[in-house]
């Protein structure tokens, strides 16, 4: 039978008009114009949203589907790497014929870019682009707004569906954990933080003009997409212990990997020999992992649209935010966590220290 469809039960609400005013100093009308805020907690999304909110919501699950859902820049595309692996058998051919942005159908993607915003996209891109090729640009924008959840239902129900999203677990289908298994992946949020700045400026089209200090300000004021940032992580967190969660601390897999990839393992009903653990770290290196043409995003620098001297595998490190926060900073940043984490046992492991 199938299932009824329920309707979406959140609404839209522009954003207020200081707010477009702040995020206009350092973006251009591409995000400024289109940022509104969603639901109860008000998720920072893309008016782009709205043509998928209710599909995404309403999505069919299949017992076999694996999601990896993040708060962007937490990990997200190591977590995958590995969750993909030990699903697959270790299959590193496969893994690395098939670009892992095929391998995983990515459910918010289509959100963040705009064909309306289109010339302005192009005017940003040839301030610093010498060999504009407008022909591979208007495919890869075609490409990137286009809503996945048509490609996921059209995927034959003998394929296991690999989904990557950074929407919170309250936009996505209510039996999600009753259906399918989910590994979250979280990670300090000044690091994010920083590494989301780097992000902001790698993504041409995002036109971010600001220092991390800038970006600071947008992000802990909620102000930058898929913020709050806490409720975010602490919607998953609450779902910790259910068998089908697998709840992840991004400064876990660089201290320990092993350990996570038998955590990883033992979510999927899997073993794994020690041979098999070693040859699994070295893939997931980062040095590895950075020079891997399957996971590294590398591609999209043809079209353009990346920028010199940043990069998607960027630095790999827990606590490089000390490197970008002032004492003042450091300040806000600490009652901020505080405040926070008031109201949950959610801790992560760099603030254990
Ligand atoms: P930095 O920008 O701090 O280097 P996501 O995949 O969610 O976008 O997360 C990206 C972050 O994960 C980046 O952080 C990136 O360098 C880091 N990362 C990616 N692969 C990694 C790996 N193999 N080892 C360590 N960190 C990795």
């Amino acid at each position: 039978m199938e299932e009824k469809e329920l309707p979406f039960p959140y609404e839209f609400e522009e954003l207020k008009p200081e707010e477009h005013e702040l995020l206009k100093t350092f973006f251009g009308s591409a995000i400024h114009a289109n940022y509104i805020r969603l639901g109860p907690k008000g998720y920072i999304v893309f008016k782009n949203y709205k043509k998928d909110a209710a599909n995404i919501y309403n999505m069919p699950l299949r017992p076999t589907d694996v999601f990896v859902v993040s708060y962007q820049r937490s990990g997200t595309t190591w977590t995958q790497e590995l969750v993909w692996l030990i699903e697959n058998d270790l299959n590193y051919e496969k893994a690395a014929e098939l670009p892992l942005t095929k391998r995983y159908p990515f459910l918010d993607r289509f959100m963040c870019f705009d064909e309306n915003s289109k010339e302005e996209y192009i005017d940003t891109i040839t301030k610093t682009e010498e060999n504009f090729n407008r022909e591979k640009f208007s495919e890869l924008l075609t490409y990137l707004v286009t809503p996945v959840t048509p490609w996921l239902a059209a995927m034959p129900l003998t394929t296991r569906r690999f989904i990557k999203t950074h929407l919170p677990m309250s936009l996505l289908p209510p039996k999600l954990l009753d259906t399918a298994k989910t590994v979250y992946v979280a990670r300090d949020p000044r690091d994010v933080a920083v590494s989301s700045y780097h992000h902001a400026k790698l993504i041409k089209m995002f036109n971010f003009q600001g220092e991390f200090k800038d970006f600071w300000k947008l992000f802990h004021r909620d102000l930058y997409m898929l913020t709050p940032y806490f409720e975010h992580v602490k919607e998953a967190w609450e779902k910790r212990d259910d068998p089908n969660m697998l709840f992840l601390f991004y400064e876990d897999l660089l201290k320990d990997l092993p350990a996570c990839i038998g955590r990883v393992a033992d979510f999927f009903g899997k073993q794994l020999n020690e041979e098999q653990i070693n040859r699994l770290c070295d893939h997931l290196s980062f040095e590895n992992f950075k020079n891997n043409e399957s996971v590294n995003y590398e591609n999209l620098r043809g079209a353009g649209v990346l920028a010199k001297g940043e990069a998607i595998i960027r630095k790999g490190k827990s606590g490089g935010w000390r490197a970008y926060f002032d004492d003042e900073m450091t300040q806000q940043a600490e009652r901020w966590i505080e405040d926070n984490l008031r109201d949950t046992d959610l801790r992560f492991p760099s603030m254990n220290q």
